[in-house]
């Protein structure tokens, strides 16, 4: 896999791959570059059978404090309408497979929306995370005002919003933003064997879980029923779901082999 400047890959063992924010000097601001160094390696790791989870993270200090400033200052209304940007959320976003972000520290503006592109958030006891757009006069911008509320709900993603305070991992998990809170060195590991349990699982039934639980916040019920019960007609039809069904008769651990 080809190395970048802005986020390191570390591809593990089982099946997972962990995606590290690298501009600590900056608080891993989410410049332009990042975002597209990021959409190309989860378009190459779309296509790498080996993997099968991947880890998102910042690393032990800091998740990222959101877009950077100092380039966006530069850039005018002409700039933002035909910013690239939109283009590599939306190539994040897309991603099939899951997601597990590992926060610790600031998850501040475009990086709490980024903790919320992950299918699973696993908070260091030292997470904060805030949308404090409000603050440099502007709003959200990749998804914060849709993704918080209908994560953490009105009341709190409303506050978050409109005074740019922040919220700690405790307030995080209680409203349903995060799975689990650990000790910030335990963050990552936590990630990675939660990862590794996931990767183990049939790659066709876990993606297809992940599209239909994103699915679920897009639609009415009856289309996302609809939408669960195409999938798992179709998933019917693999190999996977043979092996699965077979090896639990026969007492036997499954071989999954994403067919
Ligand atoms: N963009 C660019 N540079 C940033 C940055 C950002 N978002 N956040 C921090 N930095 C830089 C600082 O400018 C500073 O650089 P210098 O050393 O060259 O001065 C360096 O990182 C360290 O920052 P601080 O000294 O401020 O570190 P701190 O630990 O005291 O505070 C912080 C950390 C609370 C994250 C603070 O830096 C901060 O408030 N950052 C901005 C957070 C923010 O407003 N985010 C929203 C951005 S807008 C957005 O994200 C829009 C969107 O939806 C896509």
């Amino acid at each position: 896999m080809k190395t970048y400047d802005d986020i390191l890959i570390d591809k593990l063992e089982n099946g997972v791959c962990c995606i590290t924010l690298n501009r600590p000097e900056a608080r891993n601001a989410l410049r332009t570059q990042l975002l597209a160094e990021l959409s190309d390696a989860f378009n190459t790791l779309n296509f790498d059978d080996s993997i099968r989870c991947v880890v998102l993270t910042g690393g032990e200090k800091v998740f990222a404090a959101g877009a950077d400033v100092a380039e966006m200052a530069s850039m005018g209304m002409m700039g933002i309408m035909q910013d690239e940007r939109p283009k590599y959320w939306a190539s994040i976003a897309a991603f099939p497979k899951p997601v597990i972000a590992a926060v610790n520290g600031y998850a501040l503006g475009g990086g709490c929306e980024l903790t919320m592109h992950a299918d699973i958030i696993i908070a260091g006891s030292n997470a904060q995370f805030g949308q404090p757009e409000i603050n440099l006069g502007i709003i959200p911008g990749a998804g914060g005002t849709q993704r918080l509320i209908r994560t953490v709900g009105k009341a709190l993603a409303s506050k978050m919003i409109l005074t740019g305070e922040f919220i700690n991992a405790d307030t995080a998990l209680s409203a349903g933003l995060v799975a689990e809170i650990t000790q910030p060195e335990s963050c990552i590991d936590r990630a990675i064997e939660l990862a590794q349990k996931i990767a183990q699982k049939a790659p066709l039934a876990v993606q297809q879980v992940k599209a239909a639980l994103n699915k679920s916040y897009e639609t009415s019920l009856s289309d996302g029923l609809n939408f669960e019960r195409e999938a798992f007609v179709m998933l019917a039809g693999t190999d996977d779901r043979n092996e699965g069904l077979a090896a639990f008769l026969e007492k036997r651990k499954p071989e999954f082999n994403g067919k």
